[in-house]
């Protein structure tokens, strides 16, 4: 290993942690998964089951819609449960879960598979089948596991939609995706209010039609409204004497769909992408046990929600493929105290946290004595995911909460990607602020406009060259634009959006994103959506909307208004839109700030440019403006 010769600040793993570690010698790994990627993820592969193995590990005749492990028969949710009941895993806990009212349960991986088998059987009675797209709008509740491996055991497609979502948002994704079911809960508990989600769903169903049911699992028990024939409640169904415990479950194809998952994108609408079956959980397996280091013994905790990608990965998918337990908690970091993060890790002995850097600088700004008062021995490795960790927040999380013995597993990857694709591994030297290198047998490269490697530290576009199992398969519905947003600028390469650059050493250090996506806390959002809420309201013209830095969250989003003749710019209006924002997309989309313009810089084809607007707002040159309309 050339760990002396890396250049800037390098913190070096200790000898326990390389000791205790699956992959002790990160440049041998990565020697041979270099030379042979194939073999490296057929080996991988046979790590899992698979009802019939494959005939070719990729078939990439028709790029890129690429295709792994073809012909091979398999079922994920097997692999997460059925598997582990004939080993000693049967009794080990799959998942703890912590509400936010103190509420707990724990289910063993024998527990899980007959409560995954019931909720199953209930989509079956609603007359699920494979291939259809059931809808999951939840809070961090263990039903929203349950349904979602009830759906992969059944070969239907899931298509959660993130609970802090709201009325537009969802119905969107409803109508786009042609549910046909809704799985809901009545409420969440947040930060000790409820959030009605029930009624959410029942507006947003106004908005779209082609929901036969609506399947209401109860959480808060606050009144909600059910529409006969349309809604039922869960605990009525499952506990239906027919419903057992048994569920035979749907051979798949491994590159029938697992699910879709709707994320923001370049320009327009969000947009599903599709997962598949075989390819995915090889991928987040593989990247799960390496990187994360999963150990038997280990109580794992990737806070994040579900409702994202990495919920869909590393709460549901990875941790079970590995047998692993689970740790799962609904409600806020600091909420009833700052120290609820720290408690819980104290209390269930966690020993793998993975967060963002947004709930670290949250988290710092409430002071060390939180987290001191609570024994975090436990602790052995820390991630992040998100957005860029800035290192003043990175040394703070390795200091104050890791204690200086936690490596920070920096992980950079995307919904498109479904897997991490820039990681380190634990016995990986870290430099604070960069995810170090791509995954043994990842291409990856910082190219400028012509597709031409970049000098180290020059800036330039983050591509991906080789194929990896877990990667989209497509944009549901829509493969033209899976090829023209991903793979036509540089051919044959995957774009990923980001911009970057790579030092002496090959470290990644990731800029931010070059479209109209903006991260704000972590979340993805597109100016588009946020711009399109705020025209539906009556008193808006045009709207433009920019991230602008935050400390805390990142970014924070900056919208431009022109309102309709008739109505009279106030605080009042400007509260009003924001409200009415935090109302059709959700809270985390609420502006920071409306400033009402009378006019918007465009292109001469009407096109807002919103790099103008930021230049503006930052007080730096705009740039090149030849083609501002005036
Ligand atoms: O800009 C990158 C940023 O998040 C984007 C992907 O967002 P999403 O699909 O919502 O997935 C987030 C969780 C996997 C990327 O294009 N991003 C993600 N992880 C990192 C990051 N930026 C810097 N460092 C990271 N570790």
């Amino acid at each position: 290993m050339h760990f002396n010769k890396l250049s800037g600040e390098v913190f070096y793993p200790s000898q326990e942690v390389i000791e205790k570690a699956h992959i002790k010698n990160w440049d041998e790994l990565n020697e041979f998964a270099t030379k042979d990627y194939l073999g490296f993820w057929e080996k991988m592969a046979n790590e899992l089951h698979w009802f019939q193995k494959w005939d070719k590990v990729l078939d990439d005749s028709q790029k890129p819609f690429y295709k792994w492990f073809t012909n091979a028969k398999v079922n994920v949710a097997y692999n997460c449960l059925d598997v582990h009941l004939k080993t000693p895993r049967r009794n080990k806990l799959a998942l703890i879960w912590e509400g936010e009212n103190g509420d707990l349960r724990t289910y063993s991986y024998h527990a899980l598979h007959r409560e995954v088998c019931k909720f199953a059987n209930v989509l079956k009675s609603l007359g699920v089948n494979k291939g259809d797209r059931v809808t999951i709008y939840m809070g961090r509740i263990p039903e929203i596991i349950m349904a979602m491996l009830a759906c992969a055991r059944i070969g239907a497609i899931h298509s959660v939609v993130y609970g802090g979502f709201s009325v537009e948002a969802l119905s969107e994704r409803i109508e786009d995706s042609q549910s046909k079911v809704l799985v809901v809960a009545d409420g969440a508990y947040q930060r000790g209010k409820i959030v009605p989600l029930k009624q959410i769903a029942d507006e947003a169903l106004q908005r779209c039609g082609t929901v036969e049911n609506v399947l209401v699992v109860r959480r808060t028990g606050q009144p909600v409204n059910m529409e006969e024939g349309r809604d039922m409640w869960y605990h009525d169904l499952v506990n239906l004497p027919f419903i057992t415990q048994n569920c035979s479950l749907e051979i798949m194809d491994a590159e029938d769909p697992l699910f879709i998952l709707y994320t923001s994108g370049t320009t327009g609408k969000p947009k599903a992408i599709l997962h598949t079956q075989g390819g995915y959980m090889v991928g987040v397996y593989t990247t799960l046990k390496y990187v994360f280091d999963i150990h038997e013994e280990d109580r794992y905790w990737c806070a994040a929600d579900p409702g994202w990608i990495t919920g869909h990965s590393y709460i549901v998918y990875g941790p079970l493929l590995n047998g692993a337990t689970s740790f799962l908690y609904e409600g806020a970091p600091n909420y009833p105290y700052p120290n609820r993060w720290w408690s819980m890790i104290e209390k269930y002995g966690i020993n793998i946290l993975y967060t963002a850097p947004t709930a670290i600088r949250g988290l710092m700004r409430f002071g060390e004595a939180w987290v001191n008062r609570h024994d975090l021995s436990s602790l052995r490795l820390l991630g992040s995911v998100g957005e860029p960790i800035n290192p003043e927040a990175w040394k703070w999380y390795y200091r104050v909460v890791g204690k200086e013995k936690c490596p920070i597993m920096d992980t950079w990857w995307q919904t498109e990607t479904g897997m991490f694709m820039i990681t380190p591994m634990p016995s990986v030297p870290l430099k604070p602020g960069s995810g170090t290198r791509p995954f043994p047998g990842i291409e990856m490269d910082v190219v400028d406009e012509n597709g031409n490697s970049v000098k180290p530290n020059e800036e330039g576009y983050l591509v991906i060259k080789t194929p990896w199992p877990s990667m989209m398969r497509t944009i549901y519905k829509d493969p033209e634009r899976y090829v023209n947003q991903y793979w036509s600028k540089f051919p044959g390469w995957y774009l990923t959006g980001d911009s970057a650059r790579k030092d002496e050493d090959g470290y990644f250090w990731i800029i931010g994103r070059v479209d109209d996506v903006i991260k704000v806390s972590g979340y993805r959002l597109g100016t588009a959506e946020i711009e399109s809420a705020l025209v539906s309201h009556p008193a808006v013209a045009e709207a433009a909307a920019i991230g602008l830095p935050h400390e805390v969250k990142g970014n924070a989003i900056h919208a431009y208004v022109i309102l309709k003749q008739g109505y009279e710019k106030s605080p009042h209006l400007a509260e009003e839109l924001r409200q009415h924002v935090a109302h059709e997309v959700g809270p985390i989309a609420k502006p920071e700030h409306i400033e009402f313009v009378d006019s918007l810089p465009k292109t001469r084809s009407g096109k807002i440019m919103r790099r103008v607007l930021k230049a503006r707002a930052l007080g730096q040159d705009p740039g090149n403006i030849s083609t501002l309309e005036e």
